[in-house]
């Protein structure tokens, strides 16, 4: 008995001791494991990379395409696939939002494409949310930017609501001060917004989004007069022609670099919003210290990445694995 109870209460303070933390732990949020699918799906990866070279080298604006809807679904709701909801009669999805700025549709594909082959490989395995994680690290680090890991296990979310976009999302016209509450929200530093903003070193830009910059009317004369030349030229039609875009980053547009840091400095950053990045004296030192070392930018990219990719993720409690990327499992309404 007495035996007994000394080993009960060695058990106990084994109990005591470690169960709290774990509890703790699951409780405040779904824990991310670098090999979650090593077991049920051990193609993974290399489906994911598969694809993913196969799509880009077949359609070169993939990447950035992928990268902005990735960083739109985090910032939504978290990282759980919400975004990629197509709407319905009952449900107007965060993607068809008004200021969804036309997410652009070889992104939407490229995670259709990898669920196609996984559910072959191995059925009702993978959510969509991993599938939108590890397909936008692939290809950062394809078009040349830095190589981060991917925790895995996040579950796709029961909830894509328009309404929810406006004010959880960075906009053009936004200040310094608009856009940091929005990252810090997500619990972001303002390097931490910085070194994410460097994501425009790749893709483009619709023109209405910075024609008040060119067309003002009077043209922003901090806009580099060759450059806002080119540029109103291309748009000059943007009006009637919807689809008219130009480059975030002007220099290397296809290229992950440290360009738009460059560009910063010599009137070439876009959009109003890139422009303030420098023109801020709270921001300015990080876009000096990343336009003079790609190093350490690749650093900083890299790790907020990661730190992006845990924003908000669901677990079984709150998500499930979609059959279809673009519908709940269930009608939900
Ligand atoms: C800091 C505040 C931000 C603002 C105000 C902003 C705004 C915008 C706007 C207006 C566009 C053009 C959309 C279009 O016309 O199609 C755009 C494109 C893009 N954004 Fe951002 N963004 C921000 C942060 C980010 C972050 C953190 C990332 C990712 C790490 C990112 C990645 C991209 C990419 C890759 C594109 C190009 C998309 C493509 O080529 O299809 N942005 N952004
Ligand atoms: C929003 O996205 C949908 C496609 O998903 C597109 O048809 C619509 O025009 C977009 N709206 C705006 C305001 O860009
Ligand atoms: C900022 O841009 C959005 C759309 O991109 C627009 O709805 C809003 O009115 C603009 N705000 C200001 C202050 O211009
Ligand atoms: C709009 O611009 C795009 C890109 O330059 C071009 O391919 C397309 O033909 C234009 N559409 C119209 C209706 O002019
Ligand atoms: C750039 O940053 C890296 C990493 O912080 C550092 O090791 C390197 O010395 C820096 N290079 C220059 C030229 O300052």
């Amino acid at each position: 008995m007495k035996a007994t109870m000394s080993s009960f209460l060695s058990l106990l303070s084994v109990v005591l001791l470690f169960v709290p933390p774990i509890l703790t732990a699951l409780e405040t949020e779904t824990s991310l494991t670098k090999d979650y699918y090593q077991k049920t799906c051990p193609d993974f990866g290399k489906i994911v990379r598969e694809t993913v070279t196969t799509k880009q080298s077949q359609q070169p604006t993939t990447a950035a395409g992928t990268l902005r809807l990735f960083f739109h679904d985090c910032f939504l709701e978290g990282c759980d696939a919400s975004v990629l909801i197509a709407t319905n009669t009952f449900n107007k999805a965060e993607r068809d939002d008004d200021l969804n700025e036309s997410l652009p549709g070889d992104a939407f594909d490229i995670v259709t494409r990898i669920k196609t082959a996984l559910e072959l490989s191995c059925p009702g395995v993978v959510s969509c949310a991993d599938i939108l994680a590890q397909s936008t690290r692939d290809l950062v680090t394809m078009i040349g930017g830095p190589f981060y890991e991917v925790k895995l296990g996040r579950k796709d979310g029961f909830e894509s609501k328009a309404h929810k976009v406006k004010g959880n999302i960075p906009l053009a016209n936004h200040t310094v001060q608009d856009m940091m509450s929005i990252f810090q929200k997500n619990g972001f530093t303002l390097r931490e917004m910085v070194a994410l903003s460097g994501g425009h070193t790749v893709g483009f830009s619709h023109c209405k989004e910075f024609s008040s910059r060119i067309f003002g009317p009077q043209t922003d004369p901090e806009l580099d007069a060759k450059f806002a030349g080119v540029l109103k030229n291309l748009c000059k039609d943007y009006q009637v022609n919807k689809t008219m875009a130009a480059f975030l980053d002007p220099v290397t547009p296809g290229k992950f670099d440290n360009m738009y840091f460059k560009n910063l400095r010599r009137g070439l950053g876009l959009l109003a919003s890139d422009h303030i990045l420098f023109k801020d004296k709270s921001t300015r030192p990080f876009v000096e210290l990343y336009a003079n070392n790609q190093t350490v930018f690749f650093e900083d990219f890299a790790r907020a990445m990661e730190k992006l990719g845990t924003v908000g993720v669901k677990g079984d409690k709150d998500g499930e694995v979609r059959r279809r990327c673009d519908h709940f499992n269930k009608l939900n309404v």
